[in-house]
């Protein structure tokens, strides 16, 4: 099956925006382990990065049938954006959300994200690794519904 892994405004930047908050690791190396871990658990990894919300909502839109399950790390639209909820609520599919930081040791702006009363599940703080934990629970979470 494909997994969508949505990247929303300014992790283009990654590796040189606040590495000590966001790690030294580029999101093209990000995007790549991602395509290798997808390869070793049977899962086609479509790895994606836009700094525009009606974008991310396009893809959301294109997953219900274009994949079985969203990994996605929307940025600061988790904090600002009802039209990402809503697509996220229609899709009908597993959703995963992903922060590289930990968003509840951080600025108070950070601490509600309109994003996870519609995901399945959430990883935060746990680095690029947590692209690759997302990964290997939506395995399980595609396999449990087939
Ligand atoms: C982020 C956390 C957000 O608060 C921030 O706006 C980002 C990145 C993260 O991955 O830690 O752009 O989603």
């Amino acid at each position: 099956g494909t997994v969508f892994v949505l990247n929303g405004p300014n992790l283009n930047m990654l590796g040189q925006r606040e590495p000590g908050i966001y790690g030294g690791k580029g999101l093209a190396e990000i995007g790549e382990e991602c395509r290798k871990a997808g390869v070793e658990s049977d899962l086609t990894v479509d790895f994606r990065q836009t700094n525009h919300e009606g974008v991310l909502v396009d893809w959301i839109q294109e997953a219900a049938d274009g994949a079985e399950g969203i990994v996605i790390n929307p940025g600061a639209y988790t904090h600002t954006s009802v039209a990402i909820h809503d697509a996220l609520r229609a899709v009908g599919k597993p959703v995963i959300e992903l922060h590289l930081s930990n968003i509840f040791a951080r600025e108070a702006f950070r601490h509600h994200s309109y994003v996870s009363p519609v995901a399945t599940g959430v990883i935060c703080g746990l680095g690029p690794a947590g692209y690759i934990l997302a990964l290997s629970a939506m395995k399980q979470l595609i396999a449990a519904r087939s």
